[in-house]
């Protein structure tokens, strides 16, 4: 079993791709933000909020159409969406580091030799240059979805 000091190691900058500042800043700020999304009302964090611990705390996570947070997330004019997401938003933190290489439930992306710049991909979202690391490809998915 990992001690508290060598679990905290695991954590250290060495870890991570080296940040570039402005980059970090923009990507914090567009991480809360829902111009991302295609009607304007989800961000990121409404799925991986940090006072949810980086998810939402819901068995099925409830997508765009609706307000709040986690289990308060409630239809708005009668608008309610036509579909849940049949998964759970799983928790980001740590995950920019290199010893990640599988992401979500299914492994769908995940760094692999073959593909074109080194990450699989969907077949129908394939990456048009190079990435750091297999968060950096996943996390172009939501925007597209
Ligand atoms: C509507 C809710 C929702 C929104 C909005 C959302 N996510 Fe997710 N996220 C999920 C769900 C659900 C999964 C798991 C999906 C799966 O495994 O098929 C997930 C998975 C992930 C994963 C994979 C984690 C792992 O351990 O494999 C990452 C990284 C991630 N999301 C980042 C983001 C980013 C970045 C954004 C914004 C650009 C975002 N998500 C927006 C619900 C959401």
């Amino acid at each position: 079993m990992a001690t508290a000091s060598e679990r905290l190691n695991r954590v250290m900058p060495s870890k991570f791709p080296t940040p570039y500042t402005e980059i970090f800043a923009l990507g914090s700020q567009l991480f809360f933000d829902p111009v991302l999304s295609g009607n304007d009302n989800i961000a990121c964090a409404t799925c991986h909020h940090p006072a949810l611990r980086s998810g939402d705390a819901m068995s099925l996570s409830i997508g765009y159409g609706r307000l709040g947070l986690g289990r308060l997330r409630e239809v708005v004019n009668g608008n309610a969406p036509k579909a849940c997401i049949s998964r759970n938003a799983l928790a980001l933190f740590n995950l920019g580091a290199w010893e990640f290489s599988v992401m979500f439930h299914d492994g769908r992306v995940h760094l692999n030799r073959e593909p074109m710049y080194g990450v699989a991909m969907p077949d129908d979202r394939t990456l048009e240059r190079t990435v750091p690391t297999a968060f950096a490809a996943q996390n172009i998915l939501p925007i597209l979805s």
